[in-house]
């Protein structure tokens, strides 16, 4: 993919302005990046905080099969996957569902997902050198994981060539092997998910092909959740450590 890139100082959310400019009928491969946002956004309509220091950029992809966009969060968690990687050889990486990236448990990385009408766009936050002490989820930072010494530039290319991967691999073989990819680094473990109706407690069991959660309750049942808040452990729900 051809990435046209534009860097920001200041925005409000690099999202907005990418969908902004996809609903102006911009071709697929613009990517907008900010030092800093002035009003990020996380998923559930949160805030994220965006101080300098951190890499924030959202990306716009016209996909083949928009009816199955959340599939795509699972294509944006692989490359951030990857990306961790190259920057922490010898970390413990895993993911969380729907896309989280968490390194020794903490989440260091956030996905936000958009789609309209011909288009989708993949909000990506990392943590460099910040990370929010007081965030839903624990989080951590390159920084504190020890990593953080790559320019943020570089951490960028990285990214932006395993998006390019990952969106590779759905358009032309599908959602089975970035699913299989997911499920090779899935968190395996004890979840707690907050669902509008209350809360659930289980054992991860499965990423499904609609790219739900499959969560084995205490009953031996599974069941399957599309919409959620997951905690690692038990009765841990907005707990920030
Ligand atoms: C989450 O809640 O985990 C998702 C966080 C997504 C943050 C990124 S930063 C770049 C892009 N612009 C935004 O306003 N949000 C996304």
């Amino acid at each position: 993919m051809p990435w046209r890139i534009n860097q920001l100082t200041e925005t409000a959310s690099t999202n907005d302005d990418v969908k902004r400019a996809a609903e102006a009928g911009e071709a697929e491969g613009l990517v907008i990046c900010a030092a800093r946002q002035t009003a990020g956004r996380g998923r559930h309509g949160r805030a994220w905080e965006s101080p300098q220091g951190n890499l924030y950029c959202s990306v716009l992809l016209r996909p083949n099969d928009l009816q199955n966009a959340g599939r795509y969060s699972f294509v944006a968690a692989m490359a951030f996957y990857d990306t961790v990687r190259q920057c922490l050889p010898i970390a413990d990486i895993t993911l969380k569902w729907p896309n989280d990236v968490l390194v020794e448990d903490e989440k260091i990385a956030g996905i936000l997902l958009e789609a309209g009408p011909g288009w989708l766009v993949i909000g990506m936050g990392l943590n460099i050198l910040h990370h929010p002490e007081t965030a839903l989820y624990p989080a951590t930072s390159l920084l504190a994981a020890g990593g953080g010494d790559k320019p943020l530039d570089e951490i960028l290319d990285m990214l932006l060539q395993n998006v390019d991967h990952w969106y590779g691999v759905m358009q032309k073989e599908g959602f089975a092997p970035v699913r299989a990819a997911w499920l090779k680094r899935a968190h395996k473990g004890r979840l707690s998910v907050r669902l509008s109706e209350g809360t659930l407690e289980g054992v991860f069991a499965d990423l499904d092909a609609e790219g739900r959660l499959g969560l084995r309750l205490a009953d031996g049942s599974e069941r399957a959740i599309s919409s959620g808040d997951v905690w690692l452990g038990a009765g841990r729900q907005g707990r920030t450590r």
